[in-house]
């Protein structure tokens, strides 16, 4: 049975061959992606962050994941010591020079994003794909510092990377056929569904994952309390409850997707101000030992 075609995908021939993987951002989002190139690209990956320490973190994240991969009998060990081999880390820029995909996953403000291409445009060859996973951010607007804003496209992945199935790759306005058709190749390679969305606010999933939170994060601020809200809401079939979700992703990522959204559509979408001290104080929910949640 022949693979549907996505909407909108351009011809393939015209993907670039990606031969070294750049990842900027050693956090949550970006160790889990680091370690889904290595796996099913095959080829080397260089991850980077600001510090030594930041770079160790995601580096032991990636190390652990494939022994576990190992354990599970899903790779053989001659394959975990390949992959482990694959994977480097770096605080010199200058190691991304030969990378033909480089992707990030920093902190999600415009100008920090910004400058990161801007700098990293300095290091690579004219040829390489640029690719962003900003949930909520415009793509066009973080390439604005770019001096070829038409290789860079939306990469979008879900958390957790490993087992959600879909990537939004975002058709930024000055996106390239061959920047869209090389996003759309690799997905196809990481084995993920991708859709290709328009530059809007929130893309496509965000969206609704803002609207579920805004609407629930109003129904506590009225005084329901987090675990009923969780309870009432997972029966509609969703594999979590909103506010697990919320801090799966992480409370400040969920207060940074609903201010975009809030500020793009501000009588459509809620802000919280109560989410705002969430994410200060850093946490919604009390665990145990095995991480099992025992309290809001
Ligand atoms: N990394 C790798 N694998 C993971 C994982 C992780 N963080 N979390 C779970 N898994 C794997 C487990 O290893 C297990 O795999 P195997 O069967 O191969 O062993 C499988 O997923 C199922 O895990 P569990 O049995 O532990 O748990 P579960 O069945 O309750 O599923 C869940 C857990 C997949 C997280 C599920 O609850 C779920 O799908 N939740 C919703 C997640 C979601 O909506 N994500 C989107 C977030 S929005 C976002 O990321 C975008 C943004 O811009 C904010």
């Amino acid at each position: 049975k022949r693979a549907k075609k996505p909407a909108g995908a351009p011809d393939k021939a015209l993907a670039k061959r990606i031969t070294k993987v750049g990842v900027i951002g050693a956090g949550l989002m970006a160790s889990q992606f680091a370690l889904l190139f290595v796996r099913r690209l095959q080829v080397p990956v260089v991850i980077t962050d600001l510090d030594q320490a930041r770079v160790d973190k995601g580096l032991a994240y990636i190390r652990d994941e494939i022994g576990t991969l190992e354990q599970k009998g899903r790779i053989s060990s001659d394959e975990a010591n390949r992959l482990r081999a694959l994977v480097t880390g770096t605080t010199d820029k200058a190691d991304f020079a030969d990378c033909d995909w480089v992707i990030e996953a920093v902190f999600e403000e415009l100008g920090i994003k910004q400058d990161v291409f801007a700098e990293i445009e300095q290091h690579v060859s004219p040829e390489a794909v640029l690719a962003t996973n900003t949930s909520s951010l415009s793509v066009e607007q973080i390439g604005a510092k770019l001096a070829n804003p038409e290789r860079l496209v939306g990469f979008h992945f879900f958390n957790p990377v490993a087992v959600m199935p879909l990537i939004e790759v975002v058709n930024a306005p000055k996106t390239d056929e061959a920047t869209l058709s090389t996003a759309m190749v690799i997905a196809a390679k990481l084995r993920k569904n991708a859709v290709i969305t328009r530059d809007t606010p929130g893309f496509v999933v965000n969206r609704v994952l803002a609207k579920v939170l805004g609407e629930t994060m109003h129904a506590v601020d009225e005084g329901t309390p987090f675990e009923v809200v969780d309870e009432a809401v997972k029966p509609f079939g969703l594999p979590m409850g909103p506010f697990e979700l919320l801090e799966l992703v992480g409370l400040k990522v969920g207060a940074h997707v609903l201010d975009t959204h809030h500020a793009a559509f501000p009588e459509r979408f809620f802000a919280s101000d109560n989410l705002h001290r969430l994410a200060e104080h850093g946490k919604l929910l009390e665990r145990d030992g095995k991480g099992n949640v025992t309290g809001y």
